[in-house]
């Protein structure tokens, strides 16, 4: 079947980068003569046809603007068989020949659904987490790890220019991937992520001493915002160790601004290839990076994969981090 009509949407948490992926998918559709509909707050807008064509005009300039401009939505309603078979039938009756989901996991699922039903999607890793199973990396991940860094290094003046500890807490869900490469990114003295047990005195209370030791006055404690746990150490330390402790939520801050150019170049080559597959007549994937490269592998195969989390780097994160 020719693809004539591909619709994209943004679904979930939005991230950096998502409006340079629509932008791909529109202007690559546009360029081997498919006709581009966006839809609005994610599956949602499907389901209630709240779709409108794209043109190369409505893609200028938001290459360098965070957020979505198709806006999101959480739709849990979704995974459910009667709005899979809602949103199949809106497909059909609006003649999409093809689905593009930026999104994170929850959205890859219910694009699995939606492909079960007979519609063509293809699914761009799209979430700060970079918790997407298969795929080195996705799209915000990389602006959400510099944009808490700079933060980070805020927070490190003042909490240098009072001996203080600093801990703060990171987003990323369950997934402890932000957590660890900010923490590497401003010499954090530990890093607590949910994939790995971690002792309260060892891990923690040993390392600002050994650090104190060493000459260190202040300190920076990196935790994943999937262990709760940041408010409640942060006076646990105080305890122990008799230095001043503060707490940082570094919250939404870490969804929002402009995409660096990484994520930008990814955005823009996954928007490309998901285009291509589409036109090619291939649906039911998701596009991944693997060493560098940008590839797809079935849906099935991300959302029952688990995400391998990088336990060599975790390791050398503590060698390094005091
Ligand atoms: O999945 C992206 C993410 O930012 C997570 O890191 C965080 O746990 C969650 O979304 C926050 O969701 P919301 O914006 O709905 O509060």
């Amino acid at each position: 079947m020719k693809c004539k009509t591909v619709a994209v949407l943004t679904s979930g948490g939005d991230a950096p980068g998502m409006n340079a992926a629509i932008r791909a998918v529109v202007r690559s559709s546009i360029s081997k003569g498919i006709r581009p509909l966006g839809v609005m707050r994610g599956y949602s807008g499907i389901v209630s046809r709240d779709v409108f064509e794209m043109s190369i005009q409505t893609v200028s300039d938001i290459i360098e603007r965070g957020g979505t401009i198709l806006y999101t939505a959480r739709s849990p309603e979704l995974l459910t068989e009667e709005g899979i078979l809602k949103a199949a039938k809106a497909c059909r009756d609006m003649k999409i020949d093809g689905v593009i989901v930026i999104g994170g996991d929850g959205s890859a699922k219910a694009a699995h659904k939606l492909s079960e039903k007979g519609i063509r999607c293809v699914c761009l890793p799209g979430t700060i987490d970079n918790d997407i199973a298969c795929s080195e990396n996705s799209i915000g991940f990389d602006t959400a790890v510099n944009t808490a860094m700079f933060m980070i290094d805020k927070i490190r003046d003042t909490a240098q220019s009072h001996d203080r500890c600093s801990v703060v807490e990171v987003m990323g869900r369950k997934c402890g991937n932000i957590a660890l490469h900010v923490g590497i990114a401003v010499g954090a003295t530990s890093i607590l992520i949910p994939e790995c047990d971690f002792d309260f005195e060892k891990d923690i209370i040993e390392r600002i001493f050994f650090s104190q030791k060493m000459g260190k006055k202040h300190f920076i404690i990196i935790v994943a915002e999937g262990l709760k746990i940041a408010s409640k150490i942060t006076s646990e330390i105080t305890k122990r160790t008799k230095i001043e402790s503060r707490a940082t939520i570094l919250g939404h801050v870490q969804r929002g601004g402009p995409p660096t150019a990484f994520d930008r170049i990814i955005a823009s080559e996954m928007g490309c290839y998901a285009v291509e597959l589409l036109f090619s007549g291939i649906g039911n994937k998701v596009i991944i990076t693997k060493n560098n490269k940008i590839s797809s592998v079935d849906i099935s195969t991300a959302i029952n994969s688990k995400e391998e989390f990088n336990l060599g780097l975790y390791k050398k994160a503590l060698e390094i981090s005091m």
